[in-house]
């Protein structure tokens, strides 16, 4: 039987670099998202991770600061379920458990590069083409969730935010 236990907490480096590692391969460092990870640091208050029973680590969410154009945001990612662990749910509880935490303060906007099928089951949709990221990404996996109207109004460049950290 599989059980875990979602908790808010920032995993400890190697325990998270292995995870990463093994769900998105040795490529994940070159992604255009990681661009907007550098000098930057995840929101602590929106950090969760799932342990199994025996205290492993098996699941991580993180946000991090950003701004699209003028308007403050967070960036979901990565996003992780250890591969013996996928399709039970996982991933989704902890996108919900974090969401809730995010919505509850000051970021009206999240964005992130995935798969408009997965994500849209949690409300995010695909990004208006004004908004432009810094590197190569395919538009339709440009993702964002917010109030639709304000979404679609969305313009710019995005780029790191350590100042609303
Ligand atoms: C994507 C990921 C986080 C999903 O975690 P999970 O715990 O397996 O997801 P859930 O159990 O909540 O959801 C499983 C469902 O999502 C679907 N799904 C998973 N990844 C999907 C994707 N990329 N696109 C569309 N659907 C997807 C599954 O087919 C399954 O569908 P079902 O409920 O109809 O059977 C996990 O597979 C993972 O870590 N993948 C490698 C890293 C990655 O790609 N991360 C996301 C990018 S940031």
């Amino acid at each position: 039987m599989h059980s875990f236990k979602i908790t808010p907490c920032r995993p400890d480096a190697a325990s998270l670099t292995a995870l990463l590692d093994l769900c998105f391969g040795p490529g994940r460092l070159a992604r255009t998202a990681e661009r907007l990870r550098e000098g930057n640091s995840p929101v602590p208050d929106y950090d969760f991770c799932a342990h199994d029973a025996q205290g492993q680590l098996i699941g991580s969410i993180s946000f991090w600061p950003l701004y699209i154009g003028q308007e403050p945001a967070v960036l979901l990612g990565p996003l992780a379920v250890h591969p013996e662990h996928q399709g039970l749910g996982l991933g989704e509880q902890l996108m919900q458990t974090a969401l809730q935490a995010v919505e509850a303060t000051r970021f009206p906007f999240v964005l992130l590069v995935g798969d408009l099928p997965y994500y849209e089951r949690v409300g995010f949709q695909v990004a208006p083409r004004t908004v432009r990221l810094p590197g190569p990404v395919d538009p339709t996996r440009l993702l964002v969730k917010g109030d639709s109207a304000l979404c679609a109004d969305l313009t710019g460049l995005v780029r790191p935010a350590p100042d609303l950290c």
